[in-house]
C-alpha cells in the first residue's frame, strides 16, 4: 500500500511485472554486458542486449537488477526502449526521461541513472568484442 501511495503506477506496473528479467551468454559475440553499480546505496544492475551484427539494430534485450524497485522499474523501462533501437541510437536515453516516464520522485533519480549507465556499458562492450573479433576492424593499424 504504501508502494502504492509513493510511486507512479507505472513503477507499480513495470515492479510487479517487469519485461525482459534475465540473462544472455555473456561469450556470445552479439551480446553486449553493462553490469553497473550505483554508489549511493550499493545497488547492482546488469543489463543485456543482442544485436544483428548486419544492421546494428538490437533485437533483443533483458536485465537482472538487485537494488529497489524504482531501480527494477528503470531497468524494465530501458530494455522495453531499447529494442529494435540501432546502438549509436541508444546512447542518448537519458535517465530523466526514463524517470519522468516513472514519474520517479528527485530521490531515485539515480535508480534511473544506473539504467543510462548500464545501456551505455552495454553497448560499449559489444563494440569491444566486435572490435576484437572482426578482422575488417582489427586491419587498420
Ligand atoms: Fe513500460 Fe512505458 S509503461 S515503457
Ligand atoms: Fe539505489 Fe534505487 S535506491 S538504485
Amino acid at each position: 500500500q504504501a508502494l502504492l501511495r509513493f510511486y507512479h503506477e507505472r513503477v507499480v506496473d513495470h515492479y510487479n511485472n517487469p519485461r525482459n528479467v534475465g540473462s544472455f551468454d555473456k561469450s556470445d559475440p552479439a551480446v553486449g554486458t553493462g553490469l553497473v553499480g550505483a554508489p549511493a546505496c550499493g545497488d547492482v544492475m546488469k543489463l543485456q542486449i543482442k544485436v544483428d551484427d548486419q544492421t546494428g539494430k538490437i533485437v533483443d534485450a533483458c536485465f537482472k537488477t538487485f537494488g529497489c524497485g524504482s531501480a527494477i522499474a528503470s531497468s524494465s523501462v530501458a530494455t522495453e526502449w531499447v529494442k529494435g533501437k540501432q546502438t549509436e541510437e541508444v546512447l542518448s536515453i537519458k535517465n530523466t526521461e526514463i524517470a519522468k516516464h516513472l514519474s520517479l520522485p528527485p530521490v531515485k533519480l539515480h535508480c534511473s541513472m544506473l539504467a543510462e549507465d548500464a545501456i551505455k556499458a552495454a553497448v560499449k562492450d559489444y563494440e569491444a568484442k566486435r572490435a576484437k573479433t572482426s578482422p575488417n576492424l582489427e586491419a587498420t593499424n
